[in-house]
């Protein structure tokens, strides 16, 4: 889809860049020619996926094991990416979610998740655009979102406050940093399974008892998200050539946040012969009140 150089000469940082969405990013990144440095909890994960980052594309992958959640190592690993050369571009796609009653949650459970999608996310965005703004730097931020920014998420509230946050900050940086030459946008994947939101949020016995998250039947596009086609916009993202675009909150979902927040969703899944019942139906009701007009 892009020429294979077209990110030539940039530093992406991709944060929870060892696993899942992140890694299929990074990959993608240093696929077209960027040099990446991906973050994690894990070292040894991370040193894997650096690895193998590295055999398939040829290009230059550090891990550096860094906890969003912890404000002074983040500023750490922040200077010592800038010591070598600044960033051209953060990918805020760390994240940490679990499906539960919202009454069941603790002080502690909400905090599990705000601190690392709403403090871990502004703490790495604000230690990279300082440094950006003080050394007269470009930069450019994404952010990974979900569609709850807009319809809020039953049972992930601490996600779906935190998430509605960061395309907050997405969009007030945007205009308060944009005459700095920064720009943030925010992508708002739908389904594209991975391990770690998966066991979170589709947990086998739920699995099991709704056949829920086995199907695509609430997407109008009928299928999951294949990570490539994430990894294609965080790319467009990233590239020359869409200097213009910030301040974004681009949903990649198969039109489902569309589809379930109205009414009428689960009529996507009706048949020919449903369509004429129905049609039946309703004519029917017209003829028999006209009927009682003309009487
Ligand atoms: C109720 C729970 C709970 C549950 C934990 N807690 N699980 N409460 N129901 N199922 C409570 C605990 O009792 C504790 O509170 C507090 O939360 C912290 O628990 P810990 O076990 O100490 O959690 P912690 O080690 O901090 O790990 C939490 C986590 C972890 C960081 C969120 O799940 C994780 O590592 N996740 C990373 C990967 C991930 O979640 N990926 C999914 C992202 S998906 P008390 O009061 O008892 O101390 C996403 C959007 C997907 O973001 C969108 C799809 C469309």
């Amino acid at each position: 889809m892009f020429r294979e150089d077209v990110l030539k000469g940039q530093k992406i940082l991709v944060t929870g860049g060892g696993t899942g969405l992140g890694r299929s990013m990074a990959e993608a990144y240093a696929a077209h020619g960027a040099e990446v440095v991906i973050w994690g909890r894990r070292g040894p994960v991370l040193e894997e996926a650096a690895e193998e980052i590295r055999a398939k594309t040829g290009g230059k992958v550090t891990p550096q094991a860094v906890d969003i959640r912890n404000p002074s190592a983040i500023d750490e690993a922040m200077e010592a990416i800038f010591a070598e050369g600044p960033l051209t571009g953060l990918v805020n796609n760390a994240a940490g979610n679990f499906i539960s009653r919202t009454e069941d949650l603790s002080a502690n459970a909400f905090n599990a998740i705000a601190s690392i999608v709403a403090h871990g996310t502004f703490n790495t965005t604000v230690a990279a655009g300082r440094r950006w703004i003080a050394g007269g730097h470009r930069g450019n931020v994404i952010s990974i979102v979900t569609t709850w920014v807009w319809t809020g998420s039953p049972f992930t509230v601490p996600s779906a406050m935190s998430k509605a946050g960061v395309a907050a900050m997405t969009q007030s940086l945007a205009v308060e940093w944009g005459p700095r030459g920064i720009r943030l946008n925010a992508i708002a994947p739908g389904p594209f399974p991975t391990k770690g939101a998966w066991e979170r949020l589709m947990p086998e016995p739920l699995a099991r008892k709704t056949g829920a998250g086995t199907g695509a039947g609430s997407i109008p596009l009928r299928r999951m998200g294949d990570h490539s086609e994430l990894a294609n916009l965080a790319v467009f993202l990233m590239a020359p050539g869409c200097d213009y675009l910030t301040g974004e909150v681009i949903a990649i979902d198969g039109g489902q946040w569309l589809a379930t927040s109205g009414n009428f969703h689960s009529l996507t899944n009706l048949d020919d012969s449903d369509w004429e019942m129905i049609r039946a139906a309703i004519q029917a009701t017209n003829a028999a009140d006209r009927a009682k007009r003309t009487t």
